[in-house]
């Protein structure tokens, strides 16, 4: 199947839809804008609000114009929420949303890998896996989740490769949050997979209240696709972002 105008792929990005159960119609109209402008359709995670295979129902039959074309996403936290995530995951592939969760594709050349990811902190302040058994945990999961990040972006060898999470990877397009959940919004063990395999693009969500652009280590364009913080930079525009990928440009 081609997508694309044949020189960029149309791609558009939203995050935190937080879909209940009397959501139905609420973003129709979102919905069918995205099918008429984009080539293929990513959403970051917090699709449900309290994880409920009802309230997924209710976002798929939404999302019906938007699944004519490639669609794919990762979960958030609030979809792990009722502990029903093989659940959610089962309604959304059957629904043809390629659900990210360490896996890699490829769209016309341009590949995307996603996963979750997970919090932790940034930089210097990230939490260590040191001291009591559950802080370990908490960080073995931060790194499994980077490790699953790395080993879906090793098997893509496109181009141009974009991230898709939930958490973010950098401190920066969280900033706006409380400064105290900083370490719950996502962590630089995430940025590192981005930079060792040269991904140009990453996207989240999760920071509601958080920046829209900040770049990683290596030069990564970080955008926070959160419907509030898009909102919030552009009222009279629907929630999205649109990246116009090219499709022409060399490795580097
Ligand atoms: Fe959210
Ligand atoms: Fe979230």
């Amino acid at each position: 199947m081609e997508h694309g105008n044949g020189q960029h792929l149309k791609v558009a990005a939203l995050a935190d839809l937080h879909y209940t159960k009397d959501a139905k119609g609420t973003a129709s109209d979102l919905f069918h804008e995205i099918a008429e402008r984009a080539d293929v359709c990513v959403l970051c995670g917090d699709l449900t609000d309290y994880g409920l295979p009802e309230e997924a129902e209710v976002l798929v039959a939404d999302l019906k114009p938007v699944l004519a074309k490639p669609c794919l996403a990762v979960l958030g936290n609030h979809d792990f929420e009722s502990d029903a995530a093989d659940k959610l995951t089962g309604l959304f592939v059957q629904a043809g949303i390629h659900l990210l969760n360490g896996e890699a594709m490829e769209i016309n050349g341009v590949g995307f890998a996603g996963v979750p990811g997970f919090g932790g902190g940034f930089g210097k302040s990230m939490l260590n896996a040191w001291g009591e058994k559950v802080i370990k945990e908490f960080v073995h999961e931060a790194v499994e989740q980077s490790l699953r990040l790395e080993r879906a972006l090793s098997r893509l060898r496109t181009p141009h490769k974009i991230a898709v999470l939930h958490y973010a990877p950098i401190r920066e397009t969280v900033i706006g949050e409380n400064p105290e959940i900083f370490p719950f919004l996502g962590t630089s063990r995430l940025e590192e997979a981005i930079d060792r395999y040269d991904v140009r693009i990453a996207l989240h969500g999760h920071a509601h209240n958080g920046q829209l652009h900040g770049k990683t280590m290596r030069g990564a364009d970080v955008y926070n696709v959160a419907i509030p913080v898009l909102r919030r930079e552009n009222a009279s525009a629907r929630p999205y972002r649109m990246l116009e990928i090219p499709l022409s440009q060399p490795a580097r």
